[in-house]
C-alpha cells in the first residue's frame, strides 16, 4: 500500500564529474525499476547536472537543505524557487547534521517545511534522537517533539505529501545501525502521532524512511519491518554498487 522510497543523501561529497558519473551509473543500473521510488540528493551546486544526467530515468532529484524565504539578503543560502529552477523536485529538511552541526531549531524546520510546500517541493523531514537521549529513555519524547513542531500549522493535504526520515543520530555515519525492531518501534510511534495529529487514513498511507548506516547487508531485514517504508542512505549511496544493492534488498 505504501510505495517504498529509497533516497541517497550525498552530503558534501562528489565533485561535478564524480556526481554525473554516479548519476549515469544509477540510471543505467536501475532502468525499469518502477516498484519503488528512488531519489538522490546531491550538493545544490550539482543539481542541474545531476537532473540532466537522470532525465528519463524516473529517479527524482532533490536538495539537502533550503532557506525558508523566497529570496533576499541571506548570503550563502539557497531558496525553494532556486531548487525548482534547477529542475529538482524534492528537498531534505532538518537533517541531524543541520540540527546539531548548524544549530537548526524545530521552529526553523517548521518554517522550512511550510516553505517547501509553498514552493512546490516534496520534503523529507528528518527526526531522531541522540545517543544520550536514547540512553535516558527519551527517544519517544524527542521524536514526538520534533514531528509535532515540524508539522505545526500544516494542513492535511501538504502533510500527506511529506515524508519523514527517522534517523537516530547515533546511527548516522557510525556503522552502528538501529536494529530492525528498534527502527520499527519508533516508526510506529511516529505513525500513531500522525494519526492523532491528522487521522488514521493519513497515518496509514504516510511513508516513514529509516536512516543511519543502511547498507546492502542490513537493508532486507530493515525493510521486512511493517512500518519501514524505505531509507535515507548516506555513505552507501555514494557508490553505484552499494546503493543499487540496497535498492535490490
Ligand atoms: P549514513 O547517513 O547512511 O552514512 O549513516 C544517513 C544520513 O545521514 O542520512
Amino acid at each position: 500500500m505504501r510505495k517504498p522510497f529509497i533516497a541517497g543523501n550525498w552530503k558534501m561529497n562528489l565533485d561535478l564529474s564524480e556526481a554525473v558519473k554516479l548519476a549515469s551509473g544509477l540510471k543505467e543500473e536501475l532502468a525499469g525499476v518502477t516498484d519503488l521510488d528512488i531519489g538522490v540528493f546531491p550538493s545544490a551546486i550539482l543539481l542541474p547536472d545531476v537532473v540532466d544526467a537522470l532525465t528519463g530515468s524516473g529517479i527524482v532529484v532533490g536538495a539537502q537543505n533550503m532557506h525558508n524565504e523566497e529570496k533576499g539578503a541571506f548570503t550563502g543560502e539557497i531558496s525553494g524557487p532556486m531548487i525548482k529552477s534547477a529542475g529538482a523536485t524534492h528537498v531534505i529538511l532538518g537533517h541531524s547534521e543541520r540540527r546539531h552541526v548548524f544549530g537548526e531549531s524545530d521552529e526553523l524546520v517548521n518554517l522550512k517545511l511550510k516553505a517547501a510546500h509553498k514552493f512546490g517541493l516534496s520534503p523529507i523531514v528528518c527526526v531522531g534522537e541522540k545517543l544520550e537521549e536514547r540512553e535516558a529513555d527519551r527517544t519517544a519524547a524527542i521524536v514526538e517533539r520534533q514531528v509535532k513542531a515540524a508539522f505545526d500549522g500544516i494542513s492535511r493535504e501538504p502533510a500527506e505529501a511529506t515524508v519523514i526520515a527517522y534517523e537516530p543520530v547515533w546511527a548516522i555515519g557510525t556503522g552502528r545501525t538501529a536494529t530492525p525492531e528498534q527502527a520499527n518501534e519508533v516508526h510506529v510511534i511516529i505513525r500513531r502521532l500522525l494519526a492523532r495529529l491528522y487521522d488514521d487514513e493519513l497515518a496509514n498511507g504516510f511513508r516513514i524512511q529509516y536512516g543511519g548506516s543502511v547498507k546492502p547487508e542490513n537493508a532486507t531485514a530493515l525493510m521486512a519491518q511493517p512500518d519501514v517504508d524505505g531509507f535515507l542512505v548516506g555513505g552507501a549511496s555514494l557508490k553505484v554498487d552499494s546503493f543499487v544493492g540496497i535498492i535490490r534488498y
